[in-house]
């Protein structure tokens, strides 16, 4: 089965392009240029120099002692945690300015839900010496304060948004009424395998950077080159893309997937879209989403404000729906409880959407032999405040 996008942008039933008419000449514009960009040498070099030199690449794939001993197999984590900025976020933010400055852009503008891709767009903003607004729901400035500090200091203007519950959604909507003001001149800089057609796909091929290296890497410590399993969290998918990438059509190995069940499926308080969704549009691409009855957006709850979105990926979308990802919706507790289980087993703190799918992991029936390659898709210097508010709750932070 084919689980790329094809011509017309589609993964299966998923994905397409559902925008404004202000919006079609950019998006096509940008649908005619970003393969001949990403396909052209002068880019791949200037990228490939930038990943290596600025953000730190290749991240370390390193073999869990302890926490492979707890699980009964062989545990690998792909540690985005480690790349400039703190998250994968920042493999996708230098490769979309490099597009954006080749198609002549001169404002950059960008939605955030946990302030990485904020701070990772900012960065690159700074890098280049390009004016940067960032959108960001009010609930999330209040959570994910250190990020907006950063933006801050990084030169960003960073817009508090305050309609709906003022999380991911309510900034991407708002950063999308900006770029319908400003067509010509700004390129939004999506922070995931999200929005209209070329967006998922060309999301997906620059953090496909993760599973090239996962293979070199892999035959390096393993004698061979593919998994047993690869686990990721998914929000709107850009780290799981990134991760599977390389690994869509080898079906030796197992997908599994980390979405934020929040307070439970039956809760109504849950970002469970792959769970709960139903097909619909959101922001410019028919894929699953968390809906009423009559169509109306739900508003979507996580712990971790980069999980908190009622849409998911249209490449995800068809890989739950073909059965080529398992996808499992894993709660706050649980993820709590993953993520004090990496620190006090590995000593590597977290971030709370990377914490969903460490407390996948109790759920999962490894063999001896398996062997598991899990991404930590950022680190949880952002999320402190969460973890100190649970250190006296021993059923999180204790029974280790
Ligand atoms: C560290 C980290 N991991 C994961 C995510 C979720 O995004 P995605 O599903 O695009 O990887 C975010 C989003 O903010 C994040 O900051």
């Amino acid at each position: 089965m084919n689980y790329q996008v094809d011509e017309k942008g589609y993964y299966g039933r998923f994905g397409g392009a559902y925008i404004p008419e202000i919006l079609h000449k950019c998006v096509e514009d940008l649908q005619r240029s970003y393969l001949r960009v990403l396909e052209s040498e002068s880019f791949r070099e200037e990228y490939r120099t930038l990943l290596r030199d600025y953000a730190g690449r290749p991240s370390p794939l390193y073999f869990a002692r302890r926490l492979s001993e707890r699980y009964g197999c062989r545990i690998y984590l792909k540690r985005e945690d480690l790349n400039h900025t703190g998250a994968h976020k920042i493999n996708n933010t230098i490769g979309q300015i490099l597009i954006a400055r080749r198609m002549g852009k001169t404002r950059i503008i960008a939605e955030t839900g946990a302030g990485q891709h904020g701070v990772a767009t900012a960065t690159v903003c700074a890098l280049m010496n390009m004016p940067c607004v960032v959108y960001m729901g009010q609930t999330d400035v209040e959570r994910q304060q250190a990020n907006v500090r950063k933006m801050e200091m990084l030169g960003a203007t960073v817009v508090p948004v305050t309609s709906g519950n003022m999380t991911l959604k309510d900034a991407t909507n708002e950063a999308i009424r900006d770029w319908c003001c400003h067509p010509a001149d700004t390129f939004y800089i999506i922070g995931s395998t999200v929005g209209p057609h070329p967006y998922p796909d060309m999301v997906a091929r620059l953090q496909s950077v993760i599973s090239e290296e996962i293979r070199v890497q892999l035959q390096e410590k393993e004698g061979r080159d593919y998994p047993d399993y690869l686990m990721a969290c998914v929000g709107g998918g850009s780290n799981a893309a990134g991760t599977v990438y390389h690994y869509l059509d080898d079906e030796r190995v197992k997908i599994v997937l980390a979405e934020a069940g929040g307070e439970g499926l039956l809760s109504g308080r849950s970002a469970a879209t792959i769970q709960l969704g139903r097909e619909g549009i959101i922001h410019g691409a028919r894929t699953l989403v968390m809906q009423t009855e009559d169509g109306q957006i739900e508003e979507p709850y996580s712990i971790s404000a980069g999980l908190d979105y009622p849409g998911i990926g249209p490449l995800h979308a068809n890989l739950a729906q073909t059965g080529r990802a398992k996808v499992l919706a894993v709660n706050d507790d649980e993820a709590l409880r993953g993520a004090f289980e990496l620190t006090r087993l590995e000593g590597i703190i977290p971030a709370l959407e990377s914490a969903h799918v460490l407390g996948a992991l109790p759920r999962m029936e490894f063999r001896p032999s398996d062997v598991v390659v899990l991404t930590v898709s950022g680190r949880g210097d952002k999320d402190m405040d969460t973890y100190l508010a649970c250190m006296d709750r021993p059923e999180i932070a204790g029974n280790l």
